[in-house]
């Protein structure tokens, strides 16, 4: 996801500076080039060893020690600068442009934006110099990433925790993605229908609309105009997309064709009911006998009518959620309905589909190629649909 990206990776005297060893190696696995540089202070916590073997690269640490114009080398040639450990000291000569050693001196020179993770003692943290401090940051454009709460090296329990590795690289994978679909216009349909049999009664599914409204906000987040398509669900709408509110499958296709012709990315995440009550009764049904016959009639296919009409620019991508024969079935889906891609879900995968908070999709496009991808949280399978998408938008 990184490869390419050059990054300097600040590290301030704390002890949450090991944290920077497993951030480091994250970022060089997602194939980043890293410049390490410390503070005088971070030698009392780790050595320098573990991130100069880790980065490939010498640690910028001493001043006097390099070449004597080397912090601006360093600060014009990054494309991101993330400061973890930022300690209380280390933001306080940031905020005010002290630049008395390798670090702060880099941050001086820096023409590439900033992400800050604080790390220090509860108190600290909220002492109003630190939080004066931050504020001032924050008007230098600067991004000031949150501390956790929990148990702190001190024994005391408070905000103040340094950001996990693993969600400061999510923030590092967002800011690099961010824009990619500026501009671009995305149509999302997401969660059940209902198909009324009478005013009190519905044919509907278990849907509740997880994967759609996850592939929204990452559409959102990636810089696009979003325009969700719901079905009945209790998710609220992400920030700043544009939520249109459906019961059945034939409200559905009227939404989505109002505006599919100005779309770019369309996806189709809804489970739609395939079949209707063929009337609707205007009062209650009421028991009469042992049993009882529906008349059903199939709705409109949305995905396939969309296909027939789609141009070359357009990327429309379908879900298949199968329980045999997958593959072959999603491939039947994604020719017979005139899809770039399709998203296969397996009923047979434990914790995959309807409800759950996580997903295990294929991904198949339309040469046949098959990516497979381990169960992940529904928000994380959202990156990967969209990362597989701007691949296909920008080969
Ligand atoms: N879909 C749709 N409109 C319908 C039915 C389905 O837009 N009336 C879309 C879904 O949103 C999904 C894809 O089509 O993206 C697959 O739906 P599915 O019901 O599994 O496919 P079918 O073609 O109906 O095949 P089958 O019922 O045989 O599984």
């Amino acid at each position: 996801m990184l490869s390419g990206k050059k990054i300097i990776l600040g590290i301030a005297g704390s002890i949450a500076a090991y944290k920077a060893v497993y951030l480091l190696r994250l970022l060089k696995k997602a194939g980043a080039e890293v410049q390490v540089v410390t503070t005088p202070a971070v030698d009392h916590f780790v050595g320098e060893l573990s991130f100069s073997t880790l980065s490939g690269r010498e640690v910028f640490s001493g001043l006097w020690e390099a070449e004597w114009s080397a912090h601006v080398e360093i600060g014009v040639w990054a494309d991101l600068m993330i400061v973890a450990p930022a300690t209380a000291n280390t933001m306080a000569k940031f905020a005010h442009g002290l630049c008395d050693n390798a670090l702060t001196a880099v941050y001086l020179a820096a023409k590439c934006p900033v992400m800050i993770a604080p790390a220090m003692d509860v108190d600290m943290f909220l002492h109003p110099s630190t939080e004066a401090n931050i504020n001032q940051l924050t008007t230098y454009g600067n991004t000031i990433l949150p501390t956790e709460s929990g148990f702190l090296a001190s024994g005391l329990e408070g905000l103040g925790r340094l950001l996990e590795p693993e969600k400061i690289m999510e923030k590092v994978e967002a800011f690099f993605q961010k824009g990619s679909l500026n501009g671009k216009k995305v149509m999302i349909t997401a969660g059940p229908t209902r198909e009324a049999l009478d005013p009190v009664r519905f044919i509907t599914n278990h849907s509740t609309g997880k994967m759609g409204y996850a592939l929204a906000a990452e559409a959102q987040a990636l810089g696009a105009a979003v325009t969700l398509v719901s079905g009945p669900t209790n998710l609220p709408a992400p920030a700043g997309v544009d939520r249109i509110d459906v019961q059945s499958a034939a409200d559905m296709y009227e939404a989505v064709h109002q505006s599919v012709d100005r779309q770019d990315i369309i996806i189709m995440t809804a489970a739609v009911s395939d079949y209707r009550p063929a009337t609707i009764a205007q009062q209650k049904i009421k028991k009469k006998g042992d049993g009882m016959q529906l008349d059903l009639e199939r709705t409109q296919d949305i995905l396939k009518s969309v296909g027939e009409k789609k141009t070359d620019q357009q990327v429309l991508v379908g879900f298949a959620l199968e329980t045999q024969n997958e593959v072959e079935n999603a491939i039947g889906k994604l020719k017979r309905k005139g899809l770039d891609l399709i998203v296969l879900n397996s009923l047979r995968n434990k914790g995959a589909g309807f409800g759950h908070d996580t997903n295990q999709i294929r991904l198949i496009d339309r040469t046949g190629a098959i990516q497979e991808f381990p169960l992940k949280d529904k928000k994380l399978v959202a990156k990967d649909i969209f990362h597989k998408i701007l691949q296909m938008i920008t080969s």
